[in-house]
């Protein structure tokens, strides 16, 4: 169970030298706007995934002023320690140095969710790839292989098809056909198992964050054109052939993965037309059936939610709060300091932001 027993941030945003110690359960943290609350989230999911949900810009991420940033972290039996320079980033676990961040997201799986990286119901086909793909990765360690490999192949045949060469397409082609099938096989077999995971109990839980769970509902698009069986590699690697024409025409290849999607619709109407309330809520009812799989997968990932009053009344925030709870999961959580919360308070431990100064109450 991935559980963060001591932190230290260092000259992350407006947090210039904090410690603390969390509950292994629930942690909430209370401040007024600006005080820090977000960029709290932001550096744990930092730790987790060597990258920002707001910003690729380092300069942002670092103190004014300063020069780098440090996060450090007691994860389980794991040291976990990130410095950032302009020049450099140091990983390492254990005194070991990371290569690559992958590493980082299996001792520290995080799942977050906040309206500033935006929510999955009616998200930018983008966002909704990174939250499903996340999910795929902690059930099905090779996806992460296959997507490198296939971004490389990808590459190369939009290389080749920008120069106009046909030589060693054929073989991009097969390449790509693969791994796409592989790729799509992994995600289907995910929603598939979530679907499954959406269990009379869970949608009885779940029922009074929103009355018709039931017909939430959403569907697997595969980035392939509909004539082509996206699961088989013949089928692929045929209409990529047959396309050879059109793909030199367009110089790039504006299907496969990279272009996959999801779908969401309640009660058959489709995710563009729920309101802005609904959208959040079945984002939740998503990221929370997403959350109880893994740890039916015994992975137990650490759940980040920012500003968790904001558009949600005291009955949701409660059921949400319960849920998580049975799963006995870590939280980090902020809010503004509204009075919905009733937290229990043998199993959490509540801080105070006062200008990026954290303090245990
Ligand atoms: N690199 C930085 N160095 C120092 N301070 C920064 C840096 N980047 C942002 N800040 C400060 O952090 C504060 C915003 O913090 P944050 O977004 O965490 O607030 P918040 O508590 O989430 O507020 P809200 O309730 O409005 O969402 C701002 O006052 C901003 O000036
Ligand atoms: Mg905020």
């Amino acid at each position: 169970m991935a559980v963060i027993y001591k932190l230290a941030i260092t000259q992350f945003r407006n947090l210039n030298h904090q410690y603390i110690e969390p509950h292994k359960h629930l942690n909430l943290f209370i401040a007024n706007n600006a005080h820090g609350k977000t960029n709290f989230i932001e550096a744990i999911y930092y730790l987790g995934h060597n990258r920002s949900f707001k910003t690729k810009s380092l300069k942002e991420l670092i103190e004014f002023e300063q020069q780098k940033f440090q996060l450090d972290a007691q994860v389980d039996d794991y040291r976990i320690k990130l410095e950032k320079t302009k020049q450099k980033t140091s990983i390492s676990i254990n005194q070991n140095r990371l290569k690559n961040s992958s590493e980082l997201s299996k001792v520290l799986p995080i799942q977050i969710i906040t309206p500033d990286k935006g929510f999955i119901v009616n998200g930018t086909p983008k966002n909704k790839r990174s939250y499903l793909d996340w999910g795929v990765f902690h059930v099905k360690p090779d996806f992460l292989s296959d997507f490198k490999k296939y971004n490389k192949a990808l590459k190369n045949i939009n290389i080749l098809l920008s120069q106009h060469k046909d030589q060693e397409l054929d073989y991009w082609f097969l390449q790509i056909a693969q791994l796409s099938a592989a790729i799509n096989q992994s995600r289907q077999d995910y929603l598939e198992q979530l679907k499954q995971t959406n269990s009379p109990e869970l949608i009885n839980d779940l029922s009074v964050l929103f009355k018709s769970v039931e017909s939430f509902n959403y569907e697997f698009k595969s980035g392939w054109p509909k004539e082509v069986d996206a699961y088989s590699v013949d089928s692929i690697y045929q209409y990529l052939l047959k396309s050879k024409g059109f793909l030199f025409k367009s110089k790039y290849l504006n299907y496969g993965p990279h272009k996959a999607n999801l779908k969401f619709y309640l009660n058959d109407q489709e995710e563009c037309f729920l309101s802005r309330g609904e959208q959040k809520t079945l984002s939740i009812v998503f990221w929370l059936t997403q959350v109880s799989m893994l740890v039916d997968n015994n992975i137990q990932p650490i759940v980040l939610i920012d500003d968790i009053s904001s558009e949600l009344d005291a009955t949701k925030i409660q059921t949400i709060l319960c849920f998580l709870k049975r799963l006995k999961i870590q939280i980090f959580m902020t809010d503004i300091g509204s009075n919905l919360l009733k937290i229990d308070v043998d199993n959490s431990r509540i801080f105070k932001i006062d200008h990026g100064v954290i303090t245990q109450q």
